[in-house]
């Protein structure tokens, strides 16, 4: 039996730091048909280094394509539906490949990594002219976070690339790139280009002019050759060149921070939303003005939906761990075997009994930038048990939320009434009733928390030559809102807040 005609499907690559997923909406509805997710490998080959495989990313997304494709026809979907594919992606992470062989030159180097602290240092004292010049032309600060450092550690340091980029073979990409390169045709006339919102992560990118800046370029030593051609977050880059869905044209790119800030329909200036994945990020839209942060949040481009269309900005608290930190005490500690079980132990005991845990594995993001910081479990006695410091570790996400918040407040000046939420953790209902109880104003969730990849796909439907999809909110109407009320009274709330400050204040300056 055929199922009742569905309206045009759209499809989303959500391609994250923990795992890869490829989604399939009702671009009538926003209904979420079918999905199929991969855990993706880290690897830490030094203390600080991460890195990841580019092939085994690339490969995770055909799987998932071919997964869910499968799983439409068990459903009686017709997959010659699909009309569009978004690609949203774990942001900055560094890919550079050889465009003769298709293969990656090197390791993915993951965001999270570490290894340019001491570049980044050097760098600092160099800064021509005012201490401003990176930040004002990328809103970012100079820091081991951003492409631009991962690139210069690469070009230093591996013999391969070193020699490519001379023959003119080498192509660097954050994961958007490298995936639309291969998924469109890869060495058989693969397109090489990146969305403005992810081109504003890697601080080369002037966010301003919405170029690569050449001045920038030269500061970090990189050869503009090998950068990605530029584009839109929603327009027709390529055609699928394999798989089931050959031919169908990849129409949206955002970066994932950008795609869920669309997913959430935050179009209005000083909407904002909240992601929980491995990090967590908090964007705030600051419509078509770039508004510098005084309180240590980054300025980024939030979206810019068609060739012709408008940039918006956005302020960005960033916090380095949030969902690592449940997969820490699963792979690390062995504490718990799922991720989900997380939730049981904290639930057992309703309190982590003084214990904070402050997950600074690299170093503390936003507010307070500090490489340096490492993590710190403290208030441990006796008493502490595995299901206190699982507690500690759900109140750290919601405390370093709360940072955020607070910063974001102050930069804007009209505080937050609620926070949108959304992403992987937000089906945790302690973590939900926690971070209300800790910002102390509602926190609202949809029931489909998989909004990064319904802003991939809602940039991939709206494209023009696609035009699928409105971006108004009738088009969402599958998706329905849960709200968390704060239940502790302010006081507690606040102490609580103050005790945290003193444990991240004892975990920055470790490393020396
Ligand atoms: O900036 C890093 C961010 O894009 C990673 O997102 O979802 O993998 O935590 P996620």
């Amino acid at each position: 039996t055929k199922k009742a005609v569905l309206g045009p499907l759209v499809g989303a690559v959500d391609q994250g730091t923990s795992s890869t997923r490829f989604l399939v909406f009702n671009s009538k509805t926003a209904e979420l048909l079918s999905h199929h997710q991969v855990e993706i490998k880290q690897e830490f080959p030094r203390e600080g280094w991460v890195e990841q495989d580019p092939k085994e990313i690339l490969n995770s997304v055909y799987e998932c394509v071919e997964k869910t494709c499968e799983k439409l026809g068990q459903l009686n979907i017709d997959i010659s539906n699909i009309k569009a594919i978004g690609v949203s992606n774990q942001r900055e992470t560094t890919v550079v490949w050889d465009k003769l062989t298709g293969e990656p030159l090197y390791n993915a180097v993951v965001w999270l990594d570490l290894r340019t602290q001491s570049t980044v240092e050097i760098l600092s004292k160099r800064i021509p002219g005012n201490n401003n010049f990176v930040k004002s032309k990328t809103g970012l600060p100079l820091s081991t976070y951003f492409s631009a450092v991962k690139l210069r550690w690469i070009l230093d340091n591996v013999k391969k690339v070193q020699k490519a980029v001379k023959e003119n073979r080498a192509l660097f990409g954050t994961i958007d790139s490298w995936l639309i390169w291969s998924l469109t045709g890869g060495v058989n006339g693969g397109v090489h280009c990146t969305d403005v919102t992810n081109a504003s992560r890697t601080m080369l990118f002037n966010i301003h002019s919405l170029e690569w800046d050449k001045e920038l370029c030269e500061f970090f030593g990189i050869p503009m050759q090998i950068l990605p051609n530029v584009r839109s977050s929603s327009e027709i880059y390529g055609l699928m060149k394999a798989g089931a869905l050959e031919g169908v044209p990849i129409s949206g790119c955002l970066g994932d921070q950008s795609a869920a800030l669309v997913g959430q329909m935050c179009f209005q200036d000083g909407q904002a939303k909240n992601t929980y994945g491995t990090g967590c990020f908090l964007l705030c839209n600051t419509g078509r003005k770039c508004v510098f942060s005084e309180h240590g949040l980054l300025t980024t481009v939030a979206y810019k939906l068609g060739r012709d269309k408008p940039v918006f900005y956005a302020l960005e608290g960033s916090v380095a761990i949030a969902g690592a930190v449940t997969r820490w005490l699963r792979d690390n500690l062995g504490i718990i075997k799922t991720s989900e079980e997380i939730e049981k132990l904290a639930k057992e005991v309703g309190t982590s009994y003084g214990c904070y845990f402050v997950p600074a594995f690299s170093g503390l993001y936003a507010p307070y930038w500090d490489p340096s910081a490492r993590g710190i479990i403290c208030g441990l006695t006796q008493f502490t048990n595995k299901c206190h410091i699982a507690f500690a570790a759900l109140e750290a996400v919601c405390f370093q939320t709360r940072e955020i918040l607070d910063a974001m407040n102050r930069d804007c000046g009209i505080p937050l009434s609620h926070l949108q939420v959304d992403g992987g953790m937000t089906s945790n209902k302690i973590l939900m009733q926690l971070q209300a109880d800790i910002l102390y104003i509602p926190v609202v969730k949809p029931s489909m928390p998989e909004t990064t990849a319904l802003g991939a796909a809602m940039a991939a439907g709206a494209a023009e030559g696609v035009g699928v999809w409105s971006l108004e909110p009738e088009d969402l109407s599958a998706v329905t809102m849960e709200r968390f009320e704060p239940q502790i009274n302010a006081e507690e709330s606040e102490i609580r807040y103050s005790t945290w400050k003193k444990a991240v204040m004892k975990s920055m300056g470790w490393v020396t």
